[in-house]
């Protein structure tokens, strides 16, 4: 099923590959056009070029925060009307708690918390400006349960900020017609899993606690998160949705 996405235009960070891949490609299905975000100079320009006219790539580190700000000032200047902010892009850190030292600590907050802040900060003003915008964050079921099926405490932490800030920017930005909402996905089968996939007594694992006992194909996160990036979505706001096979049953 495709979202409407006819006259739209989605910032997507980490949109070339994996889940961030799905979510572009159902932007474009919906009829939008994709700004996408990513570190790989060639395959971001190979993924936008498989998409067709319209969409365009900026490479972009986003846990470099003067960099987000200026790129962002950039694309709000070269690309007309855009309405819809998607931050999928993340890193995984799966070191027990013990081996986790401050680097590996300062880099997983950088690009998943601190790089959703500040693509947040720097596109709120001009959602404000032109009467709302729509924002969904890609967190994770870490963020909810503590970690524990591949990430681990500077994963978990990050994404358990992800989803405090969505509820924030949820709250002060209502009044400005802008939404701000995330997904938290469980086990998907994409290049961040690749070694719990092939690692079998971690996959059987993770599987157990799994109850539909599979990992997800990139798409079914993403369809949520089209579904909260679309104007389906009109009256949600603040929603931290779970995508992970009924793990988290909130009540
Ligand atoms: N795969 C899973 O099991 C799973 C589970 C829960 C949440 N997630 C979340 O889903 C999102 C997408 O992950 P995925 O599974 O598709 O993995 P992936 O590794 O295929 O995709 C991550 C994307 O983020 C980009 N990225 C990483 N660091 C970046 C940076 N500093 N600046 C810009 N781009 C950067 C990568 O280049 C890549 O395109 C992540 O936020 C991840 O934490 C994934």
């Amino acid at each position: 099923m495709a979202f409407d996405f006819t006259g739209k235009t989605a910032i997507v960070t980490g949109g070339t590959r994996g889940i961030g891949a799905e979510i572009c490609k159902g932007i474009v299905e919906g009829g939008g056009h994709v700004v996408v975000i990513g570190l790989n100079e060639q395959r971001g320009r190979e993924f936008v070029a498989s998409l067709g006219e319209g969409n365009r790539y900026y490479r972009l580190d986003v846990g470099d925060s003067a960099a987000v700000r200026s790129t962002v000032a950039r694309i709000l200047d070269e690309v007309p009307g855009v309405n819809i902010l998607i931050n999928d892009a993340g890193v995984i850190s799966a070191k027990p708690f013990e081996q986790v030292d401050d680097a590996e600590w300062k880099r997983t907050i950088d690009v998943n918390l601190t790089g959703t802040f500040t693509m947040c900060s720097a596109i709120f003003p001009y959602f404000k400006e032109h009467g709302g915008g729509r924002i969904v964050n890609v967190s994770s079921v870490a963020g909810k349960i503590g970690g524990g099926l591949l990430g681990t405490a500077a994963y978990a932490s990050s994404k358990a900020g992800v989803n405090g800030l969505t509820k924030a920017i949820a709250k002060e930005g209502g009044k400005y017609g802008i939404s701000c909402n995330a997904v938290c996905p469980s086990f998907t089968l994409t290049s961040m899993t690749t070694a719990l996939s092939e690692d079998p007594v971690k996959h059987d694992k993770v599987i157990s606690i799994i109850p539909l006992g599979r990992a997800a194909e990139p798409s079914e996160p993403a369809q949520m998160v089209l579904f909260f990036a679309s104007d389906l979505a009109s009256f949600v706001n603040g929603e931290v949705g779970d995508c992970d096979g009924g793990i988290v049953m909130d009540g």
